[in-house]
């Protein structure tokens, strides 16, 4: 009997467009000198006019169902992480499935910001060893562009767009790229750490130009980022009876490689093994986890039975943590001139 949910497959979509810090720095008050130091950010990636959110997830699905075991067919569950669906209604999952040709699957969204990648893998994990899905496809993807208000300078040279897919089938324990637990939290106190005010229920017209933006206190995220994200990487380990040590590589969301440095740190886990994937594309939110999976996956930096520690924070406050021993996946080894930085 299956015990566990397994990664079977992983693929990933960036828009082509980059918005880099000296054209930022034209358009509002800032300087590539403050956002590399304060960030380690040098460009980001935006997606176009005609380019939203379930487009960007259907490019990353189509990748992994390209790849994986019968080309998905078996997916029965489509689940779309993100901050930023298309539209308030429907969720994003059920264009994506049309748009992937996937008929007659349960479609759903997961609104968890930044964790919600991990929060998504908690659910499909859930799913497939009740035996209420055979497969599922999980996406994170973001069009975080959409929500950014363009004069504000705390979130403009943060975020990026972009997504990313996994497919996760029945398996075991044991096996490589088996989904263990989970660990979620959230400190729902916080949650106007991060918010965009208008546009739902409790305000659902502008009143001000900015509400249908991202609002984001900055410094205080950042804070209790690290503080949530060490604490929660170390219960998984504790949980597995892991140590730091054990760890091949940390993919912290990446929200800002100062954050990744000292989560690293708190863990003592080698800044070598913190993987750092935004230098290039910015903060892509729900996505930016299965991104840097996928890309070092690409990259050959994740070649099969390394230990991989996962953990993320965002807006609720939300935090989440898992720990994994990579699969051997069959995805191309592609000569890329992007991608993490080790
Ligand atoms: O992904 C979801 C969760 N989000 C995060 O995890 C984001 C976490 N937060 C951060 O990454 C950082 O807080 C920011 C990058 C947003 C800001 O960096 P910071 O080092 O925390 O800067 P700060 O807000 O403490 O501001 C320091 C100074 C201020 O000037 P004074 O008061 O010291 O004179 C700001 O006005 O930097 C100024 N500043 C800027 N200067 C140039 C703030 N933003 C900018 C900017 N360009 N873009």
């Amino acid at each position: 009997m299956t015990d566990a949910a397994v990664i079977d497959a992983i693929g990933h979509h960036l828009p082509e467009a980059r918005e880099t810090n000296d054209e930022l720095a034209r358009r509002i008050d800032t300087s590539d000198e403050w956002i590399r130091t304060r960030t380690g950010i040098r460009a980001r990636s935006r997606a176009g006019d005609d380019e939203p959110t379930s487009v960007l997830a259907t490019r990353a699905g189509r990748e992994a169902l390209g790849r994986a075991t019968n080309g998905g067919a078996d997916v029965d569950t489509v689940i779309v992480a993100t901050t930023t669906p298309d539209m308030k209604c429907p969720a994003t999952a059920p264009v994506v499935a049309s748009d992937l040709g996937l008929e007659n699957t349960a479609t759903f969204d997961i609104n968890s910001a930044c964790t919600g990648f991990l929060a998504g893998l908690a659910t499909a994990a859930g799913l497939i060893t009740s035996g209420n899905s055979r497969a599922v496809l999980l996406v994170g993807a973001e069009k975080y562009s959409s929500i950014i208000y363009p004069q504000d300078r705390g979130t403009s040279p943060i975020f990026g767009d972009g997504a990313a897919a996994m497919v996760l089938r029945p398996g075991y324990r044991q096996q490589a790229g088996a989904i263990g637990r989970v660990h979620l939290g959230s400190d729902g106190r916080l949650w106007a750490l991060a918010h965009v005010l208008s546009g739902g229920s409790a305000q659902p017209l502008a009143a001000d130009p900015h509400d249908p933006f991202l609002r984001m206190d900055g410094r205080a995220t950042y804070r209790h980022a690290v503080a949530r994200m060490t604490d929660s990487c170390q219960r998984v380990l504790k949980d597995e009876s892991l140590t730091a040590e054990d760890v091949d590589l940390l993919v912290a969301h990446q929200a800002n490689a100062r954050i990744l440095t000292e989560v690293a740190r708190e863990l003592e886990v080698p800044a070598e093994k913190a993987l750092v994937d935004l230098t290039d594309i910015g903060n892509t939110a729900a996505a930016s986890i299965p991104v840097a999976l996928s890309r070092a996956q690409e990259a050959g930096v994740l070649r099969g039975g390394e230990t991989v520690l996962l953990t993320a924070f965002g807006a609720g406050a939300s935090w989440g943590s898992t720990v994994l021993r990579w699969p051997e996946l069959t995805s191309p080894n592609l000569t890329t001139t992007e991608g993490p930085n080790r």
